[in-house]
């Protein structure tokens, strides 16, 4: 039997093209795995009314953790009409499968490094390396919203809350509700994390970005959290920064700044800004960890324009493979495959169109297999 089993789910569009190029990397290293591939995506939706069906749940329980390349998701008028007629007119309702398996497998920690690699010519500077920690399961995605707004909802949320009562008389079809919800308990948890992996790889600070000055119960409530945890780790400075002009200064100086923590929505955001400065979707990749499970996934979406033509950059996959490597304990393996990657960027010789060059997603992972 293999030393570990691994959940394939390659998904939608391009997330397919980057999971095969993902498999000739992870043979070339004989990860010592075996590799069961699941259903996950839009063609579950139409066909079946459930974009992550049960069965692939159960997989997942299956396995030591899981490989994941992208999916298409559209807005709700979409995904009604393209439901198989058989499905029409029940009330499905689509939900983000990532959004689902974060939650179900209590996946709290998003972690999303970007690091600029030497010769990528995408980078935006060549000293970046941030590393963004974003909590993965509450916030504004806890998925809490109402439309139309049920008139219980509302007169509970006058009656505690005089702000409301602006809104009165907004007919109920005419508002819709998104909950923020932020626990002291998933807040003190991502704040750890972040602080232990700057500890474990010699970051000297670590910068809480919230908006507390504005949303002031809920970004209150994390910062605060934050300077709690942050006196266990008397090494490593604590700085706050706003949402909003953490984005100025990332621009103006991003090499100032290390371990990045925040709650999921600013997380997601900001993670998408980080990766920009280090070559944009196609060089970022993320975990999703929790205590007991990990999903690995890039940060990219399905590409739709790109798929099946195996021309996109499968760096950020083959990154992600490596951030997977790092949680099953196997570094040198994680290490190797780094400094693989690394390789291939800095001779340049191989490139994808979004770096200028021409080679295709298989010819850049055959590349890094070589170096290995
Ligand atoms: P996207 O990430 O799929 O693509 C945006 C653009 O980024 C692409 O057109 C391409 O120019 C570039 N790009 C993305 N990945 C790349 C790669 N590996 N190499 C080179 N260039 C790359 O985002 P978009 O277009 O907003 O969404 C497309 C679909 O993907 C939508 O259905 C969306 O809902 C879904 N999506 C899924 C995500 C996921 O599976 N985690 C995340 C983001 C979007
Ligand atoms: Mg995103």
């Amino acid at each position: 039997m293999a030393k570990y089993r691994i959940a394939v789910l390659p998904g939608d569009g391009i997330g397919k093209d980057v999971m095969d190029a993902c498999r000739i990397v992870l043979d070339k290293l004989e990860l010592d795995a075996e590799y069961l591939p699941g259903d996950i995506g839009w063609e579950f939706w139409c066909t079946e009314g459930d974009p992550l069906p049960k069965r692939t749940i159960e997989l997942l329980k299956k396995t030591d953790c899981c490989l994941f390349g992208a999916i298409t998701s559209k807005p709700k008028e979409e995904a009604d009409a393209e439901l198989t007629p058989a499905l029409r007119d029940r009330g499905l309702v689509y939900s983000s499968p990532i959004v689902r398996l974060r939650q179900e497998f209590n996946l709290a920690t998003n972690l999303r490094p970007c690091k600029a690699y030497a010769g990528n010519p995408l980078n935006y500077r060549d000293d970046i390396d941030l590393v963004v920690f974003r909590e993965n399961t509450e916030d504004l995605y806890s998925g809490v919203e109402f439309y139309p707004l049920p008139d219980e909802v509302r007169e509970v949320l006058c009656k505690h809350q005089p702000k409301m009562k602006r809104f009165n008389q907004v007919a109920a079809d005419e508002v819709a509700v998104s909950l923020r919800i932020i626990t002291q308990q998933a807040s003190r948890h991502i704040v750890r994390k972040a602080f232990e992996y700057a500890q474990q790889h010699g970051y000297k600070s670590v910068t809480v970005v919230e908006k507390p000055n504005v949303i002031r119960e809920t970004s209150g409530l994390f910062v605060r959290e934050a300077r709690k945890v942050s006196r266990d780790f008397p090494d490593i400075a604590l700085w706050e920064a706003n949402i909003d002009a953490m984005c100025m200064w990332l621009i103006k100086n991003p090499q100032d700044y290390g371990v990045l923590v925040t709650s999921n929505m600013f997380g997601d955001i900001i993670s998408d800004l980080c990766a920009q400065l280090v070559g944009g979707l196609g060089f970022s990749s993320s975990g999703n960890i929790g205590d007991a499970y990990a999903v690995f996934e890039p940060t990219h979406g399905s590409a739709p324009k790109y798929a099946g033509q195996y021309k996109v950059n499968p760096t950020a996959m083959l990154l992600t493979a490596k951030l997977m490597l790092d949680w099953l304990g196997e570094s040198e393996k994680a290490g190797c495959l780094e400094n693989a990657v690394a390789a291939v960027l800095r001779e340049g010789k191989i490139a994808t169109y979004d770096m200028g060059g021409k080679s295709s997603t298989l010819e850049m992972a055959r590349a890094v297999a070589e170096k290995l």
